[in-house]
């Protein structure tokens, strides 16, 4: 055996060693790079083959051939059993026998809920929806809701003014407007929506929140019927023990004007630390529409009269749910909206 052959069936032996031992692709061409390559050791040995004996050049020649193939073949066979591994591991990552991954359902926000419920129980008292921008004017905000001049709502420390007339509305009052001025008596609408305050956040309290408004315009419309308006709402929406009173108040855009309260829903009027101990609940403010408004939209004040209330969204939901904080409705943590 020449000293060419003797390198080739060393370089086998090595070469098949390695190759069955191979974890992964890079070994394998590792060992082609060092035999077969163009530096590696096959390409040198075939310049070295002209320096042996002529009659031993077939011999080695052939063995050349054989050895170079035999590699070839080695590291078909290392790729093929790389790539089934390979295969196996996937498919034994995909375990079919675990159950499913539950994708999170949406629902409805405690707020919508609310809103939808309050229209439905107007909805069935002959109330139907009206909607106005949230992007109002100050005519249809404060003026022809008859706000005086220096009404402390117009302060620019509690409405957002964008300086052009235009402001962020801080209630859903001006919707009542709009209606009025599109649409001749008999008028029967509640408008649920988002209203803006230039208030610090705290736990009644919030920049950005949600009313509905209602209003009914008609011949003889009084007091009373405002009065039993708002206790159906409250029994339908707290239950047949609720009562609940009117307080005189003010607003400008009614006349007389009234809060309303509702039996505490918490103790049933017994007193707690919700209703600080007084068994009432303050829910929102109401009135006789005042003539100046009638008159603003063009309505005959001695003709027709009407009643408006306006509530808080968010506080009829935190008394339904008996939710503590204001801010926890707007957090949009999963785990307290999942509750509802
Ligand atoms: N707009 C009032 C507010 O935001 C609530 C209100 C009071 C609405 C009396 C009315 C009403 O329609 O008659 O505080």
């Amino acid at each position: 055996m020449n000293a060419i052959e003797t390198k080739i069936r060393a370089a086998l032996s090595e070469a098949e060693g390695k190759l069955a031992a191979a974890v992964d692709a890079a070994a394998v061409e590792q060992v082609r790079i060092e035999l077969l390559g163009r530096n590696g050791l096959f390409p040198a040995l075939s310049r070295e083959m002209g320096s042996i004996p002529a009659e031993e050049r077939r011999a080695t020649g052939a063995l050349f051939n054989t050895g170079r193939t035999q590699i070839e073949a080695w590291m078909e066979a290392a790729k093929e059993r790389l790539n089934a591994g390979a295969a196996k591991q996937a498919a034994a990552a995909l375990d079919v026998t675990l159950p499913g991954r539950r994708t999170g359902c949406g629902h409805k926000h405690p707020v919508s809920i609310i809103t939808d419920e309050c229209v439905a129980i107007f909805r069935r008292m002959g109330f139907i929806v009206a909607e106005g921008p949230e992007i109002e004017t100050v005519y249809y905000n404060f003026d022809a809701l008859n706000a005086p001049e220096d009404h402390p709502s117009r302060d620019p420390q509690d409405t957002f003014y964008f300086g052009d007339g235009r402001i962020l509305r801080s209630q859903t009052s001006p919707v009542q407007v709009r209606v009025m001025e599109s649409h001749q008596p008999p008028v029967r609408i509640v408008a649920p929506g988002r209203v803006f305050r230039r208030d610090t956040p705290d736990a009644t309290h919030g920049m950005n929140f949600h009313q509905i408004e209602g209003l009914s315009i008609d011949k003889g419309v009084s007091m009373a019927d405002l009065k039993s308006v708002l206790q159906r709402f409250a029994t339908e929406m707290f239950g047949e023990k609720v009562k609940i009173r009117l307080r005189p108040h003010f607003f400008p855009f009614t006349e007389p004007s009234v809060e309303y309260d509702f039996s505490c829903v918490m103790c049933g009027g017994a007193g707690c630390p919700v209703c600080k101990h007084s068994g009432w609940i303050e829910i929102a403010g109401a009135g006789m529409v005042d003539p100046n408004v009638l008159k603003n939209v063009g309505y005959d004040p001695e003709i027709y009269s009407g009643y408006a209330f306006g509530m808080g969204l968010e506080r009829l939901a935190m008394l339904r749910y008996r939710i503590g904080d204001l801010r926890y409705l707007y957090e949009n943590d999963v785990r307290f909206l999942e509750q509802f």
